[in-house]
């Protein structure tokens, strides 16, 4: 039996290099090798969490989608979807929710630090909070064990999610006898947690991305952006404490980057090291950046596409529902 590989993102903005280092490029890695099964979908019920905007949900949508494709990613050989396509994961969802305690839920982190950030503000607890946001580890839950996954690409910031759904599972299972697979992450150790053009995470929510898909001239005013010390160009760096070094080691080959590790180590100007960063990153995102947006004015394809792979998808997530629901006790 193949191993299930499987991974969303969801569409609250651009794509942007954390979203590309830090879930599609192994995801794309594993989705080449022919011992995993995997699964791609566009989380887009979760991004309903935040975006209230319909242009900008289509808009968002489209845009993870195309990402996909862009850099690579076969339709034909993963099973690539949009999560609202595909009903029985909500069904889950609900009865998932009958087995997540509400303390574990409590406890997760992007319900805390909303939670946190109330009270320091001197706000009540849960302002500005919807359960969306709370249940948002079940319905990720949904995703995972519906396809019987085991291995679940993600960043750091997604641990305990992929724990929670385990923790999910395991009391699940241990009410009904064995029925799902429990799932682990797989983290790229490296680049867990990619710094941003500020030095902190780069995450949407600091806005301090570089979004994936910029037109060259953007991409290098962003690369130029990027938070540097102030010793000379002669004085030695640190490749490895460096923002610049982490990014480029992403695109180039290893070769390139030995070279460009001797040249931070010998002394190197922080604007001579940005120069070759985006050289390096512009020739690797030249052709997926056309796909790109050949891609986004064809939303008839991306529709068939994603279609498509709903159908697929649902050959397996019915037929296990339906298991599911007669193990709960609601068919014959
Ligand atoms: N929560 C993930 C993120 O913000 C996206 C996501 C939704 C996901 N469902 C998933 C990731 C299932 C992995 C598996 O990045």
């Amino acid at each position: 039996m193949k191993k299930q590989v499987l991974t969303g993102i969801k569409p609250t903005g651009r794509i942007h290099l954390g979203n590309y280092i830090g879930a599609i490029k192994p995801a794309l890695q594993l989705a080449e090798n022919q011992s995993y099964n995997t699964a791609y979908f566009v989380a887009d019920y979760h991004g309903l969490t935040k975006i209230h905007n319909p242009i900008e949900m289509k808009e968002l949508s489209y845009g993870v989608a195309a990402a996909w494709l862009a850099l690579g990613l076969n339709p034909d050989s993963a099973t690539f979807y949009r999560q609202s396509d595909v009903p029985e994961i909500f069904e889950l969802s609900w009865i998932l929710s009958c087995f997540a305690p509400k303390g574990l839920l409590n406890r997760a982190h992007a319900y805390k630090s909303l939670v946190e950030e109330n009270q320091n503000g001197g706000k009540e607890v849960d302002s500005g909070v919807n359960m969306g946001v709370f249940t948002y580890p079940i319905l990720m839950a949904a995703d995972i064990l519906l396809f019987q996954t085991e291995l679940v690409p993600v960043g750091k910031d997604q641990i305990q999610h992929v724990e929670i759904a385990r923790d999910i599972a395991e009391s699940f299972n241990k009410q009904y006898g064995e029925t799902f697979v429990l799932p682990e992450y797989v983290i790229q150790e490296e680049t867990s947690v990619l710094p941003g053009l500020d030095g902190r995470k780069m995450s949407k929510s600091y806005n301090n991305t570089i979004p994936l898909f910029e037109e060259p001239n953007k991409l290098r005013k962003l690369i130029n952006k990027i938070k540097t010390d102030s010793s000379s160009p002669e004085e030695p760096k640190n490749p490895d404490a460096s923002v610049i070094f982490a990014l480029y080691k992403e695109f180039a080959s290893s070769d390139q980057s030995e070279e460009m590790r001797r040249r931070f180590q010998q002394g190197i100007g922080w604007g001579e090291a940005k120069k070759e960063l985006f050289n390096v990153m512009n020739s690797f995102l030249e052709v997926p950046r056309l796909n790109y947006e050949e891609l986004m004015t064809n939303r008839d394809r991306l529709d068939a596409i994603l279609l498509n792979g709903a159908i697929k998808a649902r050959k397996k997530t019915i037929p296990f529902m339906k298991e599911i629901k007669r193990k709960i006790g609601m068919y014959h």
